[in-house]
């Protein structure tokens, strides 16, 4: 029982899986000529610890993890190969035929994989309406929540391909269709965008509000994936277009590698926030990877620093360690890393969800307790030159505010909400939360003086 790890369909790892053992010894790790593109850093995966969480990051997060673990259970019987496994490796074993993250793909082999990734099947997209969708959304959600009287495993039911993704909400891969209808992937064909059930009790709005932050942080110039607010079938949705999938020129989609920070850190994937103990990977180790890795590392660095100063400035306290992705350079370049586009950007502002930072500065997730002095030492160990991130924040609380008014016109005839007036109301506050954090910077940078 072996299971073989692809990425840009080349062979990066095989990992012998008689014994399902959590941490896997070292002999039962090797190497494939890819290894190199794995990960972020992939001397990490050597590490036969840090190679588990790296590949626990693969699986779903919320109570999606039930249908694989069942999946899984079901292949393992099939193959008569014992079902007390639980290990992340065997799950994903159990799995090979769902859709992971960035490029990767993983196999069912033997000791002697194929160098490059067997076929999987034809690939299809399959149209599917709007009301299946809807259902699909629902189904979503309740599996995710662990709901009473829910069947999870009416999932594997489903036809078309599993999209294997991170995060609390319930979640669909879907393509779009050249005249706007939507598709599901089969056999090699991928998803090309994440569509996510946003309705929840007390945060009405939300679906909209994420859209229109998104776009604001285009406007700024900060990349975020393209994102909007639709209703299926009287479901709220945000549709966010994948940035780890491009078009391949001559027709087709190819996966462009992407991982999560806690991936790319091959840290506990269950640590996306600090909580008090800071012992996760903070700023200055995120800055230090793109310093070694990216191809423009000063342009990543300063992108990275707008990036979390957005964060503080729009009341996102979500910004967290799997809320921010790095993109690795296309299959036939020399490996490098950049940021990824921002997805499931938000604000807050307003609710009783506006906590403060998810990922502390210096020391403190108080987003008032981020003052001037503070960013002037962020900037310090980041190693970013202080004039560079002062003149961010200055350009952010500048630009901000506007951009949020200009995305919500832009959006309004394009999004769909069940309450636009609670959009309005969020956008109104989450402009009127820039403008507070402001004042107090101001402030503070005054007294400072
Ligand atoms: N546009 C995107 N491109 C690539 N990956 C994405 C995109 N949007 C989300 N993801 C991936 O899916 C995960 C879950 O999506 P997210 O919107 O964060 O859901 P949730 O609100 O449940 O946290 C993200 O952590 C990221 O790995
Ligand atoms: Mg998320």
């Amino acid at each position: 029982m072996f299971l073989s790890i692809y990425v840009y369909r080349r062979l990066g790892l095989t990992l012998d899986l008689s014994q399902d053992l959590p941490v896997l010894p070292p002999a039962a790790i090797r190497e494939g000529p890819a290894f190199e593109r794995l990960t972020a850093e992939p001397e990490r995966l050597r590490d036969p610890a840090q190679l588990r969480r790296w590949l626990t990051a693969f699986l779903p997060e919320n109570g999606a993890i039930v249908p694989y673990r069942e999946h899984a259970l079901r292949e393992w019987k099939r193959h008569r190969v014992g079902s007390e496994r639980d290990s992340a490796a065997s799950i994903l074993w159990g799995n090979a035929d769902a859709e992971y993250t960035g490029a990767i793909d993983f196999r069912q082999t033997t000791d002697a994989p194929d160098e490059a990734l067997p076929p999987r099947g034809p690939a299809e997209l399959e149209t599917i309406g709007e009301r299946e969708i809807g259902a699909r959304l629902d189904l979503a959600t309740r599996i995710a929540d662990g709901a009473p009287r829910t069947r999870p495993e009416e999932l594997l039911e489903l036809p078309g391909r599993l999209s294997a993704l991170s995060g609390m909400r319930g979640k669909l891969g879907l393509t779009q269709r050249d005249d706007g209808g939507w598709a599901v992937a089969h056999g090699d064909a991928l998803n090309t965008w994440i569509v996510k059930h946003e309705q929840r009790e007390g945060l009405a709005g939300e679906a909209g509000l994420e859209a229109i932050c998104q776009r604001a942080l285009g406007l700024v110039g900060i990349p975020a994936a393209t994102t909007g607010a639709r209703v299926f079938d009287g479901r709220q949705a945000v549709i966010s277009e994948r940035t780890d999938r491009a078009p391949r020129a001559g027709g087709g989609i190819d996966a462009r590698h992407q991982e999560e920070w806690i991936q790319a850190a091959c840290h506990r994937p269950d640590n996306k926030y600090d909580d008090g103990r800071c012992e996760g990977p903070q700023w200055p180790d995120a800055c230090r990877l793109l310093r070694e890795r990216a191809n423009d590392p000063d342009a990543e660095t300063a992108r990275l620093t707008r990036v979390v100063a957005a964060a503080w400035m729009l009341g996102n306290g979500d910004l967290h360690r799997r809320n921010l992705g790095f993109l690795h350079s296309p299959a036939h370049s020399i490996p490098a890393l950049m940021l990824a586009p921002l997805y499931d950007a938000s604000s807050a502002a307003g609710t009783q969800y506006n906590k403060g930072l998810a990922v502390g500065m210096e020391g403190t997730t108080q987003a008032d307790r981020v003052t001037p002095i503070r960013w002037l030492r962020h900037s310090n160990v980041c190693g970013i030159p202080p004039d560079i991130t002062m003149a961010a924040i200055d350009g952010l609380f500048h630009l901000l505010p506007d951009a949020l008014t200009t995305a919500r016109a832009e959006a309004r005839d394009v999004d769909q909400h069940l309450s636009r007036t609670a959009v309005e109301d969020r956008v109104e506050a989450t402009i009127r939360h820039v403008q507070a954090r402001e004042r107090t910077y101001r402030q503070q940078q005054a007294g400072a003086e």
